[in-house]
């Protein structure tokens, strides 16, 4: 199956919740993992390549990969249905390449704020999508939130993004998430991430698994 984190805003946490994903579906359920890594940064790359140096065995691989390259991927994953291949988009919508990937996609993971500019460019990402696949089911999931401030926008947000996809527990803004590898999630922070990747594996992987 293929899990897209998408969203056209830089900066929103794409490559940040990816490598959670990616650390959580293989330390704690066990799932058989690839990512493509498209991000232009190719930030998950450069910690996979750095911890592989370190540590002796990697728990998933991480592929530095194109749009332009992805369709010499896809029969690949068609072979492999019960394999999940994550796929970290670079943050832009202006891609012709994008489209193959958005067909391609299972579910469409998107990390957002709630201040304006986030969301304005959050709610195109995901109509464009979804116009481009409207099978996809798409999971909101506010990030960085801090515990002092109020959100004057969050039910409104919440309203309009709920009528697109599904919003999910939010991710609080903590440094220990700047120290994330691809190995292992720090375990102060593994507690906060079970209110949004529970649900996410039992509600949306385990029953596309049963599904298919
Ligand atoms: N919940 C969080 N708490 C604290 N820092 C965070 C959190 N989420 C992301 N960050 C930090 O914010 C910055 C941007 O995150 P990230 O690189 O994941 O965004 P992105 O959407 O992939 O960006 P780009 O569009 O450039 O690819 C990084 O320095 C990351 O460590
Ligand atoms: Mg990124």
């Amino acid at each position: 199956m293929v899990i897209i984190i998408g969203n056209q805003k830089g900066g929103a946490g794409k490559s940040t919740v990816a490598l959670l994903l990616a650390n959580y579906l293989t330390g704690t359920k066990s799932c058989k993992v690839t990512v493509l890594d498209m991000d232009y940064q190719q930030s998950i790359s450069q910690k996979f390549e750095k911890a592989k140096i370190l540590e002796n065995e990697e728990p998933y691989e991480v592929l530095a990969y194109s749009l332009q390259h992805f369709p010499m991927m896809e029969q690949t994953i068609r072979q492999n249905p019960k394999d999940i291949v994550l796929i970290d988009l670079p943050g832009k919508l202006d891609d012709d390449g994008l489209i193959r990937v958005f067909k391609a996609a299972d579910i469409a993971i998107c990390p957002f704020s709630y201040d304006e500019f986030s969301f304005e460019s959050t709610v195109p990402f995901a109509l464009v999508l979804k116009k481009i696949n409207p099978k996809v089911q798409v999971l909101f999931i506010p990030n960085r939130i801090k515990a002092n401030v109020r959100y004057e926008t969050k039910t409104e947000v919440n309203t309009q993004l709920n009528q697109i996809g599904l919003v999910m527990a939010a991710i609080p803004d903590r440094i220990d998430f700047q120290r994330t590898n691809t190995f292992q999630t720090p375990v102060a922070i593994q507690a906060i991430l079970v209110p949004v990747f529970e649900p996410l594996y039992d509600n949306f992987i385990k029953l596309f698994y049963e599904r298919n």
